[in-house]
């Protein structure tokens, strides 16, 4: 039998490093640009945390997690998302001491055992960033704006944010109950998941997406126009300001959100002509989820991106990314003897932070080919009668110009060219 990667998995092999290393410093650049500290947290965490910060009721906790029984009897499951980790690592190492608020970033893999499809898989990476500890509006927009920066630095220009308010604990049950009133009179007319949904959680339902479904979530009640006095206040600081700094959104009442913690402020990513399945970044405001993870009553905001879906768009949008370009020299060695002086010169090469491969035991054509391959920069070509007169024939792959140079100079030759 032969192996494959699981269903919903995929193999991050070489040639696709470049964009994964790209994403890796540009997120890292703009985290720390915004002040933001690294944190990682293990790859999986107790069950009762995913269940009491992401919801029982949300799609992830319902089909999507990976859950398991530990050999000690343990239930724990795979990271679904940074959040509730990041949130539970505040806690547990008492951040909220720490002058607030704390700004946190993570570049890691999560799991989700989703039906796989293009941009949707059941191992993925995310980078996110999360703010404890301010309510202030400001934190909100900071937020926002990292989000719309990094994308833009990525060189992803033709994305459109979508924002929206969903309320607090005070003013989303009027709004709940106000969907759910409106929904009740239509739901005979709406899928049968919408059906399921009105009792288990009537704002997924404006996430539906089939045709029988959409025209009564298109003029279904608007939560900002439900808001207490609050959250409203909250939400037109959050726009007038993303309106000042020049961050262009759209607004939509439909965008709720996936995840049960959010509260006021959700916003989201998208690309262009795509559906809601492939949104590139997802966050907003979460002010009761610590307290709901029993830590003390701290305010959070953040967001998460999809890098698998980020190098997507970076490819739809022909982005080239920068490639390091070091050098990279093959040695070239014709028979044993010169294969061991081959081995001390790339030894020493080395010793200088210069990247040297031995060539393969081949023909010189068979090393060249290799050496473009492999993208070398330069070939020393190591034979009998260069060993002998104390010079090697030195090929620039590039240009396609060779010289000779001497045993003495060779290192300096290549130090040069660093
Ligand atoms: P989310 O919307 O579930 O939010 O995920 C955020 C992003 O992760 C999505 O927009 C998408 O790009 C990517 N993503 C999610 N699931 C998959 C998948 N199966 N395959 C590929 N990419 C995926 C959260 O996870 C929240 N924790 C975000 C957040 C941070 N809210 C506040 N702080």
């Amino acid at each position: 039998m032969r192996f494959q990667v699981p269903r919903g998995t995929v193999d991050i092999l070489p040639e696709e490093q470049k964009y994964w290393e790209y994403i890796q410093n540009t997120t890292k650049k703009i985290s720390a640009d915004f002040g933001y500290a690294k944190i990682d947290t293990p790859i999986f965490e107790d069950t009762g945390l995913f269940l009491r910060s992401v919801g029982e009721s949300s799609d992830i906790l319902q089909k999507e997690t990976y859950t398991f029984l530990d050999r000690g009897g343990d239930s724990l499951t795979l990271r679904p998302e940074g959040t509730a980790s990041v949130a539970r690592a505040y806690v547990e190492h008492g951040m909220h001491n720490q002058p607030q608020p704390v700004r946190l970033f993570y570049l890691f893999e999560n799991f989700r055992y989703e039906r796989p499809q293009s941009g949707r898989y059941r191992s993925f990476h995310q980078f996110g960033v999360e703010a404890f500890g301010e309510t202030e509006f400001y934190i909100d927009v900071e937020v926002i704006e990292l989000c719309w920066n990094l994308m833009t630095t990525l060189g992803l220009n033709d994305l459109t944010l979508v924002l929206n308010s969903i309320g607090c604990m005070n003013c989303r049950p009027i709004y709940l109950n106000e969907l759910i009133n409106y929904f009740k009179e239509r739901i005979d007319k709406m899928c049968p998941d919408c059906n399921k949904r009105i009792n288990s959680n009537p704002l997924r339902i404006l996430d539906c997406k089939q045709n029988s479904c959409e025209e009564f979530i298109e003029s279904s009640p608007k939560s900002v126009s439900l808001l207490c006095n609050e959250c409203s206040e909250h939400y037109e600081k959050v726009t007038a300001s993303l309106s000042n700094i020049k961050i262009p959104f759209e607004t939509d009442h439909k965008l709720v959100r996936g995840l049960d913690y959010y509260s006021k402020t959700v916003f989201e990513i998208v690309p262009p002509l795509e559906g809601r399945t492939k949104v590139l970044a997802g966050g907003g405001r979460y002010d009761g989820l610590i307290e709901q993870i029993d830590g003390p009553s701290v305010p959070g905001v953040g967001f998460a991106m999809g890098i698998e879906r980020i190098i997507d768009n970076l490819k739809r949008l022909e982005i080239s990314v920068p490639v390091e370009n070091s050098l990279q020299i093959l040695i070239a060695c014709m028979g044993e003897n010169a294969k061991n002086h081959g081995i001390e010169i790339a030894a020493a090469i080395r010793q200088e932070k210069i990247s040297a491969i031995i060539g393969p035991s081949r023909g010189i054509k068979s090393q060249m080919k290799y050496a473009s391959s492999i993208h070398a920069t330069h070939v020393v070509i190591i034979g009998d009668d260069e060993i002998n007169k104390q010079t090697y024939q030195v090929k620039n792959l590039n240009t396609g110009e060779q010289e000779e140079i001497s045993q003495k100079n060779l290192i300096n030759f290549f130090k040069k060219l660093q």
